[in-house]
């Protein structure tokens, strides 16, 4: 079995629905060999990254820039995963009610910092809440678990 970890920040019912979409893609009948594990940000160490194959991160934007919680998940364990976890394959999506453009910046810097390889163009679920999203979440978790599945990344 290889294994994606979720860390994804849900506080609402809107962004809960959406870290459900990318289980249930992970989740996939047609995946079998993939298994995800959702940890919310400040539950998440770095070991569960260390073990992981494939992160997906999600995080609301507030006040313009990623959720406390997500920033404090890489205050802790940015050092511990540095160096450890060079091209680690991620990708990530943002909820925000109005931009998301600082957050997106935000995790790109630290990720880059980390030298994580981004497998997925980020996906901002922006403005009204709209069911699209939770589809467009269900294709990013199908789509990393099947390609961590065929060994792609
Ligand atoms: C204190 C606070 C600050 C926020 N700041 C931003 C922001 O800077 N940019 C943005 O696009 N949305 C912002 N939002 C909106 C949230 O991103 C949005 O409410 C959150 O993702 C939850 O989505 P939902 O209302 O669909 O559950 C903010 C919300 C709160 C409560």
């Amino acid at each position: 079995m290889r294994h994606i970890v979720v860390i994804a920040h849900a506080p609402s019912p809107n962004t809960r629905r959406l870290k459900d979409a990318v289980m249930r893609g992970i989740a996939h009948p047609d995946i079998e060999a993939v298994e995800g594990r959702w940890v919310a940000p400040l539950e998440a160490t770095a070991d569960d990254v260390l073990s992981a194959d494939a992160v997906i991160l999600g995080t609301t934007e507030n006040l313009g820039s990623m959720s406390g919680a997500l920033k404090d998940f890489f205050d802790r364990s940015y050092y511990e995963l540095l160096d450890h976890t060079d091209a680690l394959p991620f990708a990530f999506y943002i909820r925000a009610g109005r931009d998301g453009t600082g957050t997106r910046r935000g995790i790109e810097s630290i990720t880059g910092g980390l030298r994580w390889k981004s497998v997925y163009e980020p996906l901002v679920c922006q403005g009204a809440f709209d069911p699209v999203f939770e589809e467009q979440c269900e294709e990013l978790g199908l789509t990393i678990a099947a390609g961590v599945e065929a060994g792609l990344f």
